[in-house]
């Protein structure tokens, strides 16, 4: 039974609220006295007429309200519901055993499309952890999305179209290493185009040869093409390794390049609609009455910008995949940008520019400045983050296998290492409100004691310790009723942090904030271990206790398991 939606539909049958706001109303009180779930009245006052205690009084009055293992009661301006702990246990329990991992699954969505655009980065420069942000936010956001029973579609909008490449080709031809493009295509083409701003100070005529190189590429001229093409499959391939390192995925890879050749019929509609203004020169849309700056259309040159090609963008994922949410997940910096292009698809007349979202995040910065010194200057690359990660998890994983005198083999401990660092590099990213600033240290997210991915990890390779142990004792855990038995204050803790996970996720979706399911990964791993250090599983008093409590011990395990994977983060069966 879901309750909190019950309680939803229930106030808003009886005080004529909207469901959806009574839904979105509804709290989780802090402390276990005051029930299971709170509704607070101060909303319904000014609409009612009355103070909130008394509405909340004539809510409990109603003989409707609730029923069955549901009771009521107000305290002050609230209604705070109170679930029977004997049934909140046996269903909560006996749905996540019966769902497994995939518990949290909902069917809200109803296969509707909606498009996650995220990791985007620009071809032939390197990956750095700005561009991690978006792409660890954008696939949580994306799972999340999944399970809730929408289409996703998974939309990598590659930065491969622009000037820079006309500077790039002739640069290529100059100074390109052949054999450095094939073993790092990324580090070579950064190298021949930090070389071609060097030369061109000393040769302005460079410019003009990449102006004129550009120009050819957009027309379509063969070699042009044929290099642009190499540079961006061979920085693809560079991209594809670190993706796959971190398990993310993409069902569409079409680049602002794409988009380019689509962008003359934009232009025209925007003409026809009366909307293109000229301006020194250029084209844009004025955009004052939405207390906007101008968007520029087209430049002076005639040539396309960014803003065009996301017009062109937006309009053909509309087309072909008439979407309910079209999802941008891009760095604050360019919340200007999106602002812009919803108005105008809006002066457009593009009724479902108000389904299109930016989801925007802060920076990530080091609390040791100097931790790093790179490859590129100042920029910190994804891969020497993982890279160093993994390494000082190897050397804690290793030590603490020593310490319990387990001789776990190198090949086992690199590839849990492998797991729980990247785990906890996601984590960190994912553990707080997307708009803020991350404050990245070593020490922090690697504590295995602390609010990390080590963690909630170790909880569950814990717990699956102690089941393979009672496995092997032929213990097994108990159903149905037998569940009932889980009364006790930490037990029933860890059974209503679970039983609220279904609505983190969907929490975690409207507003598009992956931390909501991490925060409650982390209070239901640390409820369990509350209850784990103060009570016995496999040592309780009676056999009835045992299996029920291993039961729980399922339960945590299905659900960990299910969160950390909607973060992207993988368990390991021991650590
Ligand atoms: N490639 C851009 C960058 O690295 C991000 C692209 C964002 N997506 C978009 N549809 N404009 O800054």
């Amino acid at each position: 039974m879901d309750y909190k939606d019950l309680i939803a539909a229930n106030i808003s049958r009886i005080t004529g609220l909207d469901k959806d706001k009574a839904y979105g109303l509804i709290e989780i009180p802090p402390q276990l006295e005051m029930g299971d779930y709170a509704f607070p009245c101060f909303t319904l006052a000014k609409e009612l007429r009355k103070a909130p205690p008394m509405i909340a009084a004539d809510i409990v009055a109603d003989p409707t309200l609730v029923s069955g293992a549901l009771t009521a009661k107000n305290v002050g301006p609230y209604v705070n519901f109170f679930v029977d702990r004997e049934v909140l246990a046996q269903e909560v329990l006996t749905e996540i055993i019966s769902a497994g991992e995939s518990y949290g699954t909902d069917d809200m969505g109803g296969g509707r499309n909606v498009i996650v655009e995220y990791s985007s980065p620009n071809i032939a420069k390197p990956f750095h952890v700005g561009h991690a942000f978006t792409t660890i936010l954008g696939n949580s956001i994306a799972n999340i999305y999944t399970k809730l029973g929408y289409n996703v579609i998974r939309f990598n909008h590659l930065g491969d179209y622009g000037t820079q490449f006309g500077k790039l080709i002739t640069a290529y031809r100059l100074w390109g290493d052949e054999k450095a493009m094939e073993e790092d295509a990324i580090s070579e083409l950064t190298r021949i185009y930090v070389k071609f701003h060097d030369e061109a100070k000393k040769d302005p005529s460079l410019e003009d040869t990449a102006r004129d190189n550009f120009r050819k590429l957009e027309e379509g001229s063969e070699e042009e093409v044929a290099l642009w093409k190499r540079f961006r499959e061979l920085s693809l391939a560079v991209f594809e390794k670190t993706y796959q390192r971190m398990g993310v995925k993409f069902d569409n890879y079409n680049g602002e390049s794409f988009y380019s050749s689509r962008i003359p019929p934009v232009v025209d509609l925007l003409k026809d609609k009366g909307l293109l203004t000229p301006s020194e020169g250029a084209q844009v849309v004025m955009l004052e009455d939405e207390g906007l700056p101008p968007c520029i259309i087209l430049k002076s040159d005639g040539t396309t910008i960014y803003a065009s090609r996301d017009l062109a963008a937006a309009i053909y994922r509309h087309e072909n995949y008439d979407f309910y949410k079209n999802i941008y997940v891009v760095g604050l910096p360019q919340q200007l940008h999106f602002k812009q292009v919803f108005a105008v698809l809006k002066k457009a007349g593009f009724e479902w520019a108000d389904d299109c979202v930016h989801v925007g995040f802060g920076l990530l910065k080091f609390k040791d400045g100097s931790a790093f010194s790179t490859r590129e200057g100042n920029i910190v690359l994804l891969d020497d983050l993982l890279n160093k990660t993994v390494e000082k998890t190897e050397e804690i994983i290793r030590k603490n296998a020593q310490d319990r005198g387990d001789d776990m083999s190198d090949a086992e401990i690199r590839e849990i290492a492998e797991k729980v660092g990247i785990g906890a590099v996601i984590y960190t990213y994912l553990k707080s409100g997307r708009e803020k600033d991350i404050l990245f240290d070593w020490d922090d997210m690697l504590d295995f004691e602390g609010d990390t991915a080590p963690y909630l990890i170790y909880t569950y390779a814990r717990i699956r310790s102690i089941l393979r142990k009672a496995e092997s004792q032929g213990l097994t855990a108990s159903s149905g009723d037998a569940l009932k038995i889980l009364t006790e204050d930490e037990e029933y803790a860890v059974i209503r942090s679970l039983g609220d996970f279904k609505d983190s996720v969907r929490r975690a979706a409207t507003s598009y904030e992956p931390f909501v399911v991490a925060k409650q990964v982390a209070l239901i791993a640390r409820n369990f271990n509350r209850f784990y250090n103060n009570s016995s599983i496999l040592n309780a008093d009676s056999e009835d206790v045992k299996k029920a409590r291993l039961a729980l011990c399922e339960a945590v395990c299905d659900t960990l398991k299910s969160g950390l994977g909607l973060l992207g983060i993988d368990v390991v069966e021991k650590m």
